[in-house]
């Protein structure tokens, strides 16, 4: 296959959520076969791997982060031959393809926590999950203080087969539903290398690990000090709490030495990329160490947003420390936990409302010079045809489990979760057979589908196919170094070098035109926006680019 044995140091994973991309058997739900039937618009954006969320057997309390069987497929959503077609057919067209695994907890209806509950406190079973006995009169006082990220406590009761509570907890970082395991346990770390083996066996390419910095809790499960303003807030997504006793501890890295080592016995040897929330970029490279993870999603970039200064010091720092251990960085601007980042970068209005044209234009600027840093770079379903966040979903339609456990107050991670438009003028725009989906969609999204966009010049999805187009066939683009060009405040300017030609990428984050140093040449590769101009000034030639645009320009070295 295309790349060889380091593809995925350069390259350009899109993410797909499959209960959202595309529904085969008209029941709402986005499943494995639709998934199939679309895979030839993945080759033309030009896409060279998917990250699948989960498809594992699941109640679906957490949108499939809730596994109750990793080896085998939830019926909405496929079976296992389809998943086998799946790996094939992306094959067949040079797309790799990763699953996703979820290691920090189980379902509640794993059969591992069917078997603790109808077994005695102290038996094996038990230890296989994170269970202490109460505190206080009755032990109904949880051990600790440990909060859910989906907000309410930690812990919940284990309760006996006719619901009584015992004396004894179980740990859910996240929902009531999805107890955490415990990596203390050898049984734990073999039952997860053999499911590795599995999926490896079967021909993916990799995993892309679920929480990676949590599956490790601090010996004695001590109580967090949580910080004074954060009295109910998720604990994962905070840089301040990013040093709570659950998240980002020492012993995680032994677990993935153990699994690098179960994905190099393979060839080609399989990857993996890491769910990583961690504070700093040095704490990110910990994890990218030779015999760890290949990569980490780099949400320090991501939470930059919009902001120059920010976007230049995590590029800095994230170059920096992972060329210390040898990895190439990745960027991600968008996924299925954040604000889509046309409306997370769209400037508030007066009015308090989000102006989302200037924020598309900010998005598509980001984008394509995010594109051009070193390194690869995940995109996720949709932000190629540049849909916003849906904001005003009905309460009634909503799933997030952070979104009940928090009384509404949080949890609105279905609003990038709203099925993908692909043709027509009404809902479900082609996304299953008639009008059903599992999140009802805008019905002004007719405009954003697959169809109308393709084909059409200036449209996002046009913009995404040119400039994955020009990256695949640039030599100086994907890794390699990065050189940064004197620029205006909140102007950054790169060089990226090799050989055969430079590529000069600029993004203009004013609301002001900005002209370019005529050194820099008028070869336009690719901008995200119409208002690029070349300015003859005596024997001066010169481009001008708009505000909030980005281009790539093609440059001798
Ligand atoms: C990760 C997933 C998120 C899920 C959580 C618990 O952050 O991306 O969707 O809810 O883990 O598994
Ligand atoms: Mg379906």
């Amino acid at each position: 296959m295309k790349g060889g044995n380091d593809w995925w140091r350069h390259a350009v994973v899109y993410q797909v959520y499959p209960r959202s991309f595309a529904d085969s058997d008209g029941d709402g739900m986005g499943d494995i076969p639709g998934l199939i039937s679309r895979l030839d618009y993945l080759a033309d954006l030009g896409v060279d791997a998917i990250w699948v969320s989960p498809y594992y057997t699941s109640p679906l309390h957490d949108g499939g982060y809730d596994v109750a069987d990793y080896r085998s497929i939830d019926t909405r959503l496929g079976t296992m031959d389809d998943v086998d077609a799946l790996i094939a057919q992306a094959h067949a067209r040079d797309i790799r393809i990763l699953m996703d695994i979820v290691p920090n907890h189980t379902s509640s209806e794993h059969p591992w926590f069917r078997e603790l509950l109808a077994s005695e406190p102290g038996s094996p079973a038990w230890d296989r999950y994170v269970v202490r006995e109460g505190t206080g009169p009755g032990r109904e006082t949880p051990p600790n203080n440990w909060r859910s990220v989906f907000h309410g406590r930690g812990w919940s009761h284990v309760r006996t087969a006719d619901g009584q509570p015992t004396g004894y907890w179980y740990l859910h970082l996240f929902d009531t539903t999805q107890p955490d395991l415990n990596w203390d346990n050898a049984e734990v770390h073999a039952e997860f290398r053999a499911i590795l083996a599995f999926w490896f066996d079967r021909g993916i390419d990799g995993f892309r690990i679920d929480v990676a910095h949590g599956l490790v809790k601090e010996a004695g499960l001590p109580d967090f000090d949580y910080p004074a303003t954060d009295t109910e807030t998720p604990a994962m997504f905070d840089e301040d709490v990013a040093h709570a006793p659950f998240w980002d501890q020492d012993g995680v890295h032994a677990i993935y030495r153990e699994w690098r080592a179960v994905a190099d016995t393979y060839d080609p040897p399989r990857i993996f990329c890491g769910e990583t929330w961690v504070p700093n970029a040095a704490r990110m490279a910990r994890y990218q160490r030779p015999d760890e993870l290949h990569t980490s999603f780099n949400f320090i970039y991501l939470e930059a947003g919009w902001d120059a200064a920010r976007m230049r010091t995590s590029i800095d720092e994230t170059i920096a420390n992972h060329a210390q251990v040898g990895a190439p960085p990745t960027w991600v601007l968008s996924n299925h936990d954040v604000v889509r980042h046309r409306t997370r970068m769209a400037p508030l209005d007066v009015d308090g409302t989000r102006d989302l044209d200037r924020g598309l234009r900010r998005a598509r600027a980001a984008t394509l010079f995010t594109l051009s840093l070193p390194g690869s770079m995940y995109i996720y379903q949709g932000e190629e045809l540049g849909l916003p966040e849906v904001v005003d979903l009905p309460d009634a339609a909503r799933q997030d489990p952070a979104w009940h456990r928090s009384g509404g107050t949080d949890g609105t991670r279905d609003g990038c979760r709203v099925p993908i438009p692909w043709s027509g003028d009404v809902a479900s725009y082609g996304f299953g057979t008639g009008a059903a989906s599992w999140l009802p969609q805008p019905a002004d999204w007719a405009g954003l589908s697959v169809d109308a966009e393709r084909g059409s010049t200036g449209s996002t999805l046009e913009l995404y196919r040119e400039a994955l187009r020009i990256r695949r066939d640039a030599p100086s683009l994907g890794e390699g170094p990065l050189a940064w060009l004197d620029s205006a405040d909140n102007v950054l300017a790169i060089r990226r070098s090799a050989p055969a030609g430079d590529v000069i990428s600029v993004i203009n984050l004013t609301d002001a035109v900005l002209h370019l140093p005529h050194a820099w040449g008028t070869e336009v590769l690719v901008a995200s926006s119409e208002d690029v101009a070349v300015l003859t000034t005596g024997d001066d030639v010169a481009l001008a680019i708009g505000p909030e645009t980005a281009v790539w320009l093609g440059a001798t070295s």
